[in-house]
């Protein structure tokens, strides 16, 4: 786990933060590793600059869709994670390779407000 030491969070987005770690670091505990691994690893990682933030949960598992963990879109997993995000005003990305699933998500604030030219 990566974290700034300085970071400080609202209380009700510090919980939803860590039910999305929790559910995220089950998958790959789950599904990741169908066959043991000798150098298999879980990397969470949390930055955050002032009101904004980022999570990330990358695993160096099988990848998603791949024969030995079946597809399954309608998880209740994913749809909690889909409601919490929802609520936290911050959105998802996701890598999935042979080499590994890659979980980000992201609040960001930044507002582009750019200036008329003279
Ligand atoms: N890290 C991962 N590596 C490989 N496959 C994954 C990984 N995370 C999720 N998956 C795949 O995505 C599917 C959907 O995940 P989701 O969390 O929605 O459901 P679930 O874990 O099967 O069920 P639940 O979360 O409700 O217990 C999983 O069934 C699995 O096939
Ligand atoms: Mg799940």
């Amino acid at each position: 786990m990566i974290a700034d030491e300085d970071s400080t969070l609202e209380s009700n987005s510090a919980v939803s933060l860590g039910l999305i770690v929790t559910e995220l670091l089950t998958n790959a505990i789950k599904y990741a590793f169908p066959v043991a691994k000798a150098d298999a690893r879980v990397r969470i990682s949390f930055e955050q600059h002032a009101d904004d933030w980022k999570l990330s949960v990358a695993d160096n598992g099988v990848g998603m869709g791949s024969t030995a963990t079946p597809p399954n879109p309608g998880g209740l997993g994913t749809a909690i994670v889909a409601a919490l995000i929802k609520q936290l005003g911050a959105r998802l990305t996701e890598q999935s390779t042979a080499t590994g699933v890659t979980v980000s998500i992201e609040r960001s604030t930044f507002v582009s407000s750019p200036r008329k030219a003279a």
